[in-house]
C-alpha cells in the first residue's frame, strides 16, 4: 500500500514538471525501500473548458483521504483569471484547511542570485505565510457595478485562531530547524492597526512559549528592502496572506528564480499539497525547456512532510550535485539541458553509490 498520493500536474508546463518529480520520487522509494500508489486527477483549465467543472465534490472528497497532494501548476491563458485559482488552489486551501504556506528561500552553491555580493551563505530562511484568511477569504463583493458609482469591497480577515496557529508553527518550525533561531513579524502595524494588533499581539504572546528564540517584526515594504539588502538577517519570516504572497515572489528570486522555488501548503494535522511556484508558463509549453527542479524540491518537501527524511536529504542533495555541476542557467531554455534530462541527472545522482 504504502502513501496514497494525489496528483495533479495541471495546466501548461505542470504535466512536463510534476513527470520529473515523479520520476524522482520513484528513483528514492526504490533506493529507501517505501511504497506510495498515484491517484492523478485531471484537474485545470482544460477540463475547465470542456466541462466548466473546476473541483468535483467528488475530487475534494477523495482528495481529503490522501496522504499527500502534489500539484504541477494551475492557470489557462483562455480562463478569465480567479476561475481556476478561486475554483482549484484556493478551493483545496480552505477545505482541507491547509492554513500554512511554507516557502523555504535557499540558494545553492552554483544557483545564481540577483543579488550582488551575496551568496549561499547569506540565503538561506523560511517565510511561512497564513494561508487560509486575510485578504483572500474572498468576502466583499461590488454595488452599482459599471456605473459611475460604484464601490467595490474587499475584506480582508484576520482571526485569533488563524493567526495564533500560524504564528505557533513559526516558533515550532524555528526551533525544530535549529539555525538562528529567530522569527520575523512582517505586518503594517503603522497602517493596518486593527489587524496587525491581533497579528503583533499575538506574537509576542506565542513568543513567550519559546525560550531562546528571539524576536524580531519589520513591516512588509521595509521587509522587501531588507530581503534585497541584508538576507542574512533572516531565519523564519512569518506574515498574513497577502504580504505572503508577495514576499514569497520576492523570496524566489533572490534564490535563484522560479526554476527552483517550490512551496507547501501544509495542513499540519490533515492533508498538505507540494507544488513549484512557477505557475503554468503557458508559452512555454509542451518545449521542455522549463526547469523541473522547482517540482522536484516540492516532491522533496513532500517526502520530508512524510517523515521519509532519508529520502528527502537524497533529493536534496542530488539537485545540490545537478545545479553546481550540470546546468548552466535555471531560465527556461537555458539549462543546456532539455526538462527531462535534468530530471534524469537528478536520478542519475539518487541510485549512484
Ligand atoms: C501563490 C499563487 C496563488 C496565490 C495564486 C495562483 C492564487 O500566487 O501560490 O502564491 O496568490 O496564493
Ligand atoms: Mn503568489
Amino acid at each position: 500500500m504504502g502513501y496514497k498520493i494525489a496528483v495533479i500536474p495541471g495546466d501548461g508546463t505542470g504535466p512536463e514538471v510534476v513527470a520529473e518529480g515523479l520520476k524522482v520520487l520513484k528513483a528514492v522509494s526504490e533506493k529507501f525501500r517505501f511504497k506510495y500508489q498515484l491517484e492523478h486527477y485531471d484537474l485545470g483549465g482544460e477540463r475547465y473548458l470542456k466541462t466548466k467543472e473546476t473541483l468535483p465534490g467528488s475530487v475534494l472528497n477523495e482528495l481529503k483521504q490522501m496522504d499527500a497532494i502534489y500539484l504541477g501548476a494551475i492557470g489557462h491563458p483562455d480562463v478569465k483569471p480567479g476561475i481556476l485559482e478561486k475554483g482549484i488552489l484556493l478551493k483545496i486551501r480552505f477545505e482541507l484547511d491547509q492554513y500554512i504556506n511554507l516557502r523555504p528561500v535557499k540558494l545553492y552553491p552554483g544557483v545564481e542570485t540577483p543579488l550582488k555580493d551575496k551568496g549561499p551563505e547569506d540565503i538561506d530562511f523560511v517565510i511561512v505565510r497564513e494561508n487560509t484568511e486575510g485578504a483572500y477569504t474572498g468576502l466583499g463583493g461590488i454595488f452599482k457595478k459599471g456605473t459611475p458609482d460604484e464601490v467595490a469591497v474587499q475584506e480582508a480577515v484576520h482571526t485569533r485562531k488563524g493567526v495564533e496557529r500560524c504564528i505557533r508553527y513559526a516558533f515550532e518550525y524555528c526551533r525544530k530547524r535549529d539555525q538562528k533561531n529567530k522569527v520575523t513579524m512582517c505586518g503594517k502595524t503603522n497602517v493596518l492597526t486593527y489587524a496587525f494588533d491581533l497579528w503583533e499581539r499575538t506574537f509576542y504572546e506565542v513568543a513567550k512559549e519559546f525560550e531562546g528564540i528571539e524576536t524580531d517584526y519589520a513591516h512588509v515594504d521595509a521587509i522587501c528592502m531588507w530581503m534585497m539588502k541584508n538576507p542574512e538577517w533572516f531565519d523564519v519570516i512569518v506574515t498574513d496572506n497577502m504580504f505572503g504572497d508577495i514576499i514569497t515572489d520576492l523570496g524566489a528570486m533572490v534564490q535563484g528564480g522560479l526554476g527552483i522555488a517550490a512551496g507547501g501548503n501544509i495542513n499540519p494535522d490533515g492533508v498538505s499539497m507540494f507544488e513549484p511556484i512557477g505557475g503554468s508558463a503557458p508559452k512555454y509549453t509542451g518545449m521542455g525547456v522549463v526547469s523541473p527542479l522547482a517540482a522536484i524540491c516540492a516532491c522533496q518537501m513532500m517526502l520530508g512532510h512524510l517523515r521519509e527524511e532519508k529520502a528527502a536529504r537524497r533529493i536534496e542533495e542530488a539537485i545540490m550535485k545537478v545545479v553546481k555541476e550540470d546546468v548552466k542557467s535555471l531560465s527556461a531554455g537555458k539549462m543546456g539541458y532539455t526538462t527531462s534530462q535534468v530530471g534524469d541527472l537528478v536520478v542519475k545522482y539518487i541510485v549512484r553509490k
